[in-house]
Formats: C-alpha cells, structure tokens, sequence
C-alpha cells in the first residue's frame, strides 16, 4: 500500500478564513492508489514549508502539495521544494503543465516542479481542487511505477537532513 501525505499551501487557509477543499480532492483521488496517513495545512511561508516536507520525507512514498506554484509574491512551494529535494523529475511537471494547457491556458502558470528526497517523490500542484483533480488524472497511472523506482535506491537521509534542516 502506498503511503500519502498531503501538504496544502495557503495563508487564506492556514488563518481559517478558506476550508480546503483541495486536500479532500486529493484524498479522494487517490483512495485507489494508497492511503493519506498524513494531512497538514500551512501558510505560505518558506521555514515551516521545507520542515514540513523533510519531516514527510522518507516516511510516505508519496507527497502531493497543493498551493503556492503561481505567480503572487507569497507563492512560494516550488522554491521551498526545491530546497529539500536531492533530484528533479522535470517530465512529471512537464507532462502536468503540457495536458494542463488543454484545459487552460493559464496553465503556463504554474511553477511547480517535482522531486525526490529520502526515496519520497514530492510534487507540486496548483492551488485549485478542479487544477489538482486534472492533474491527479495525468499522474496517476505513472506514480506506482515512479514510486517503485524511487525505493530502489534509498539515499543517505541523515546527511541531507544536516545540509538542508
Ligand atoms: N492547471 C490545471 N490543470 N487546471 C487549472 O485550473 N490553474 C492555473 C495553473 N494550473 C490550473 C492549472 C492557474 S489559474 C494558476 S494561477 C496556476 O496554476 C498556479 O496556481 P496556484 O498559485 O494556486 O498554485
């Protein structure tokens, strides 16, 4: 069974003034696939981002974050990702934002990138449950593969956790 956690990024959010509804989207989504074993909210702010997800890391295969891939100055997930992760996996972004740009335009958008870090593959998706349901639906035939591949080779966790805690 795959293990989830899902990461969603927003101020609006994390002061209580929007009930998240992409978290449960992506919840949903991914019933089939794995379990969501663990679920948190934050702010757009780069410390608690990258604490978050090094904390994640190696203990879900899997983690999706929602949020913060745009242009606003507060939009902030990809840097934070970026900062944590050992290696890019350009075509996951690729494919995300190539099928997105079907749907809208606006797609070119998003920012959000994806990664490894401790054999956890990390990516970013858009803030808006109807952006994550249509890029759950890209993903999600690869991820099993993608996730198998990733656990083949465990880094070393304790010596990244000292260069980027
Ligand atoms: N991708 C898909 N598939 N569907 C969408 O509706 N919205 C876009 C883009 N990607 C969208 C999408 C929009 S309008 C923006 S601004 C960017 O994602 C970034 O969204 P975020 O800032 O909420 O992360």
């Amino acid at each position: 069974m795959i293990k989830i956690a899902v990461l969603t990024l927003s101020d609006k959010g994390a002061r209580g003034e929007r009930q998240d509804e992409s978290g449960p989207a992506i919840k949903a989504a991914l019933q089939g696939l794995g379990e969501v074993v663990h679920y948190a909210m934050l702010p757009d702010e780069m410390g608690p981002i990258k604490a978050k997800l090094i904390e994640y890391s190696g203990k879900v295969d899997l983690i999706i974050t929602t949020g913060g891939t745009g242009l606003s100055p507060r939009d902030i997930t990809p840097e934070a990702t970026l900062a944590v992760i050992e290696r890019q996996i350009p075509g996951i972004a690729e494919a995300m934002r190539f099928e997105s740009l079907k749907k809208t335009r606006r797609a070119m958008l998003s920012r959000a990138v994806a990664g490894v870090r401790c054999g956890t593959l990390i990516i970013n998706m858009p803030g808006s449950p109807a952006a994550v349901k249509e890029q759950l639906e890209i993903v999600y035939d690869v991820l099993p593969h993608a996730i198998e591949k990733i656990k083949g080779d465990p880094s070393d966790c304790a010596r990244l956790d000292e260069k980027t805690g």
